[in-house]
């Protein structure tokens, strides 16, 4: 599979005073053509604000991507005018934020919000865009579609307006969907329908997804490829059979340990000792070395890079370095 984009060495920063955050700090990570890359980790890890340096959407003054590039089919984004991004992010990127209320207006018709951006982007007379909205409106599966078109986002429940958002990201058969946590304040039904639009998608288009999500459900769903952040860093990647059959990091292990599973029910469900750093204070030590039940001198000192450990899977941590297990 060929590569759509690929990221080197991105560093996104945010500022405040003398207060700085490496929201995400030297991340690399690739999607290929019709593939969804899966991105995980606790609240505050940098996936978000990863998909908003994709976006051109880092909000500044505070916040600036300090280093690296964005490869997109041979563009690199850093380096695109804003009218150039705007264009890039109507027609070949799409993303469906985390919040999906706010990211509609509630004062606007559901179907002028559709109608918006084909008019602007696809350049449709206002009534083929009103037709496309309600064709768009049925193919997320909502029944009643020009009724729907005419209705404000407050009379609508929050799938239909999943539904919804999704809608308005696929009007322009984007080469690259990236979805935030679109399915997180659903339930499971819900969940489940909106997971397999998505993936109906994509194999009807040969689109490929970037999907955000802390629940490793939908992980094992949606994966081809998985990257685990930490603290704004990947701290292990790999295809994703491998990464869940064996997965190498601690803090991966630990993940998979908090999923519940029905047959091996707990007293008390597992979850991974400790907190996040403080993203203020962190130093040259492997970030989860005080989460780590492994924990060696070495991690107390010196941050391990990530490595190859095993086919297509990537580890950051001392057990794998091979110098020390030689030692
Ligand atoms: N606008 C901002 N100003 C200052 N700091 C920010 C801003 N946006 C994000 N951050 C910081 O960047 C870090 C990464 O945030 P990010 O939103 O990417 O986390 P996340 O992994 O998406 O978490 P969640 O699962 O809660 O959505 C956090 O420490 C956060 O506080
Ligand atoms: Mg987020």
């Amino acid at each position: 599979m060929k590569d759509l984009m690929k990221i080197d060495h991105l560093s996104t920063y945010f500022v405040n005073g003398t207060d700085q955050v490496k929201a995400v700090d030297d991340v690399s990570l690739r999607v290929r053509e019709g593939e969804t890359v899966c991105i995980v980790g606790e609240s505050g890890c940098g996936k978000s604000v990863t998909a908003m340096s994709i976006m051109g959407l880092v909000e500044e003054p505070g916040g600036k991507i300090v280093n690296g590039e964005i490869h997109f089919e041979g563009r690199d984004l850093l380096q695109l005018s804003k009218n150039e991004l705007r264009t890039l992010r109507g027609n070949e990127i799409s993303m469906i934020f985390q919040e999906p209320m706010s990211s509609l207006n509630p004062v606007l018709k559901i179907g002028q919000q559709i109608m918006e951006p084909l008019i602007v982007h696809q350049k449709l007379s206002k009534k083929d865009a009103r037709n496309r909205a309600i064709e768009l409106i049925e193919q997320v599966g909502i029944s009643r579609a020009a009724q729907i078109a005419d209705s404000y986002p407050h009379e609508l429940s929050g799938g239909m307006l999943q539904r919804i958002m999704i809608a308005i990201a696929i009007s322009s058969s984007p080469k690259l969907l990236i979805a935030d946590e679109p399915t997180t304040a659903l339930d499971v039904t819900i969940q489940a329908q909106i997971l397999d639009m998505l993936r109906k998608f994509k194999e009807q288009s040969n689109m490929s997804i970037m999907l955000i999500t802390h629940d490793l459900g939908v992980v094992a769903e949606m994966a081809d490829y998985v990257i685990v952040m930490y603290a704004g860093k990947i701290v292990e990647e790999g295809e994703v059979v491998k990464l869940f059959q064996n997965p190498k990091h601690p803090y991966t292990q630990g993940l998979l340990k908090s999923k519940p599973v029905i047959n091996q029910r707990q007293d008390e469900l597992y979850s991974i000792p400790g907190q996040v750093p403080n993203p203020l204070e962190l130093t040259e030590s492997c970030y989860f070395h005080d989460r780590c039940e492994h924990c060696m001198d070495i991690c107390r000192t010196k941050r391990p890079e990530l490595k190859e450990v095993a086919e297509q899977q990537k580890t950051a941590c001392w057990l794998y370095e091979e110098a020390l297990v030689n030692a």
